[in-house]
């Protein structure tokens, strides 16, 4: 099959569109051949070496960890996929080897779920990342409840502009930050407030209308724009960073010390979303499509921090 491979840490040259051997699959798994698959922070610190200590890498490494595409191959203990099922999942891999920048890719069944039929590949593949960790970031880490305020900094990002959505949905007052150039898309998610988070004293002029601060703060990366949420700050509330950190002292932030989520993938909570994702109520937005040939100029693109919107990689 063809697939992009690399077989050392380094830049983004060293991905190759090259041939690979199929992947196998075990008992509890499907063969997905592969529609669409997507670009995430995640895949090109894997390949930097940055994250050797948490993702071991098997070389040589087919990156990507997610997909939309059609079920291929079930494995024996598999019972609810077949084969020609349109199906989208996070692979959440804890050992990269076959990733889905390929034709093919192996995948545990039950952390994927149907596509709906209204979707295409490309917007499905967008999905899953974005859906678990905003879901388990607002709801399972941060107890997130009807008529309570969160704050979701970097809001016009893949994982911020969902969190709004979900927050909306759940009843919550939605305080979002972003660049001025994104305040109108953040609040057509439906956000409440949108504040522009370089301002230093951002935290400041919100504690006015909010006194009692929030219950809830997710925070994509921690840093200069964390620390300004400091005044919103209350002994009770929860702050969920999803980045790593490398300053210990960038962890506490007035008297609370936020903790660092890590998503799980779950085949069983998009299929409870399906409806949802059918009309469009909750949507990812896609920022470029490249071919698979292009991994590394997207790789490259996602680096940079300042896309908003998902990163698709098409192959079949
Ligand atoms: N722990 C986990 O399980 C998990 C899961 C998914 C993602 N993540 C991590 O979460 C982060 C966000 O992921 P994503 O896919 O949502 O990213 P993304 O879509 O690439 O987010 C980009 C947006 O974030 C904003 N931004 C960039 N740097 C920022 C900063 N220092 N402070 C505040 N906002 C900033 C920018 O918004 P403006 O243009 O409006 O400034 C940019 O448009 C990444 O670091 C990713 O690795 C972790």
């Amino acid at each position: 099959m063809k697939a992009v491979v690399f077989e050392a840490y380094g830049d983004s040259s060293v991905l190759k569109f090259t041939d690979a051997p199929m992947p196998p699959i075990k008992d509890d798994q499907v063969l997905v051949k592969v529609y669409a698959a997507t670009v995430n922070p995640i895949d090109w610190r894997i390949r930097s070496g940055g994250l050797a200590k948490f993702v071991e890498c098997d070389f040589p490494v087919i990156p990507g960890r997610e997909v939309a595409g059609v079920i291929e191959q079930v494995g024996a203990d598999v019972s609810n996929f077949k084969v020609g099922d349109p199906v989208f999942g996070f692979l959440q891999q804890l050992e990269m080897k076959w990733g889905s920048y390929a034709e093919f890719v192996p995948a545990d069944a039950y952390k994927l779920a149907h596509k709906p039929a209204e979707l295409s590949y490309e917007q499905a593949t967008a999905l899953p990342v974005a859906i678990h960790t905003a879901q388990q970031a607002l709801f399972t880490h941060g107890g997130l409840e009807a008529g309570q305020t969160v704050l979701i900094h970097a809001a016009a990002g893949v994982v911020g502009s969902m969190a709004v959505q979900l927050a909306k949905q759940a009843g919550a007052t939605v305080i979002a930050t972003a660049s001025p150039g994104n305040h109108d898309f953040v609040l057509g998610l439906g956000a409440d407030r949108v504040i522009d988070y370089h301002q230093q004293d951002f935290g400041e002029q919100l504690k006015s209308e909010y006194p009692d601060g929030v219950a809830v703060i997710l925070a994509p990366f921690a840093g200069k724009s964390l620390q300004g949420s400091e005044p919103l700050v209350t002994s009770s509330t929860k702050i969920i960073l999803l980045s790593p950190v490398a300053n210990p002292e960038d962890m506490k932030i007035g008297p609370v010390e936020s903790q660092v989520m890590i998503c799980q993938a779950d085949g069983a909570a998009l299929e409870s979303l399906s409806d949802q994702f059918a009309s469009g109520e909750l949507k990812t937005e896609i920022a470029r499509v490249f071919n698979l040939e292009q991994a590394a100029e997207a790789q490259d693109l996602s680096a940079t921090e300042r896309v908003a919107g998902k990163i698709v990689i098409k192959v079949n």
